[in-house]
Order: C-alpha cells, then structure tokens, then sequence
C-alpha cells in the first residue's frame, strides 16, 4: 500500500478512530441498510470495520494489501466475527449478487488510476443484490490532505463527476453530499 509514514500513523491513531466513529461514518452510513450482508472494501487498519461490525448482519472485507489482510484476518477477524479477505477490489473474489450493502470509506483516492476506480464501481455493482447500496466515502482535495500525502497514492475522486461514473458502472440514483474535509456518495442497483 503506498502509504507515507505519518499517513499511517494518522490511520491508526485515536484521533481518527475518533473522527470515523463520532461523526463521518454515522453521517456517511445515515440512509443505508447495514443490517443484511455487508461488504467493506479496503479496511485498512480496520478503524472502520470495527465501528462496522456491530452494526451489520454479517460483515465481510476486502483488503489488497497483504500484511494489513493477514493482520486483521488473524486480529480483528475473529474478535468481531468478520471474514476477512485479501484481494482488490476492482476484482472482486465472489459472485454476483452476493451482497445487500458495499461500503468504501476513504480508500478509492489509494485506487492507482481512475480506470481502477471505474473497474471497482463495477465490481460494487455486480456483487450487490438487486435493491442493495453502494454508499461510502472519500476526502476533498485540501491543502493538509494534499501534504499527508507527499509519496503516496491520491487519485482524487471529484464529487461532481462521481454519479455519472456510477451511473455507467450500473448503478442508480446516485448522489453525493459536501462536508468540510470530505464527501459522501450512494448509488443503488436497480
Ligand atoms: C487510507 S486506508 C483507509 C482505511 C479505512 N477504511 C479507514 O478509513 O480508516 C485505504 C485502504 O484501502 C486499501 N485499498 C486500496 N486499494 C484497494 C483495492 N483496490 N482493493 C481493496 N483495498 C484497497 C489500502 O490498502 C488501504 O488499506
């Protein structure tokens, strides 16, 4: 994963933990049915899963880098009842139709190429059910996220150009919302 030092330390400290859990993941996650089959793409350290797994009827991950995998494979995995799984996202390990909800939360900027994006909406929309969500979010291009990531992947996502990719990806009524530091998307399959 091509994160700098103090972006990993920023992603797995109790500040962020904080921020994830107080505010951005209840505002993130407001209008979305997390209570069936869930899927989270690119959990990290897994701040985000364990605010998560609580909350959805059964929790799966996908995470392509390979030691944070195996980390939380053998870690938070089991403690919270998560199947934990290495593998990318724009490829997805399962069939169709697998899922109620697909998740992402400040991962799709750490996507190589907006083509890779382009492929991982895809994947979202063809392993959700019918009816399901594809919801999550991504930062806003600021001067500080801009520094935290000196030497590390950002392929910024712009929110004003996102519906229209979900919407070829195959996905429905898909909107996104401003907040300071970043913003939230959803679309749903038809
Ligand atoms: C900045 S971290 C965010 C982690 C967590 N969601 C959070 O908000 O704390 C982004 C994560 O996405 C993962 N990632 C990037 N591209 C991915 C892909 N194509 N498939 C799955 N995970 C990916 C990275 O390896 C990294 O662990």
């Amino acid at each position: 994963m091509a994160m700098n030092a103090l972006h990993r330390r920023i992603c797995r400290s109790d500040s962020w933990a904080d921020r994830m859990h107080g505010t951005t993941l209840p505002w993130a996650t407001r209008d979305v049915d997390l209570g069936g089959e869930v899927l989270e793409i690119g959990p990290g350290y897994g701040v985000t899963t364990r605010w998560l797994a609580p909350r959805a009827g059964a929790l799966t991950a996908v995470e392509v880098d390979p030691v944070l995998a195996a980390d939380l494979r053998t870690g938070l995995g089991p403690e919270l009842g998560v199947d934990v799984r290495h593998g990318d996202g724009a490829a997805l390990p399962f069939p169709d139709d697998s899922f109620d909800a697909v998740v992402c939360f400040t991962m799709l900027h750490h996507v190589p190429t907006p083509g890779e994006q382009d492929r991982l909406f895809g994947e979202a929309a063809r392993v959700l059910r019918p009816g399901g969500t594809f919801a999550g979010i991504d930062s806003r291009a600021t001067l500080r996220f801009r520094a935290i990531h000196v030497g590390d992947t950002m392929t910024l996502v712009d929110p004003a150009t996102l519906p229209r990719r979900l919407g070829a990806a195959g996905l429905a009524g898909a909107a996104t919302e401003l907040g300071a530091r970043s913003f939230r998307f959803r679309a749903d399959r038809g």
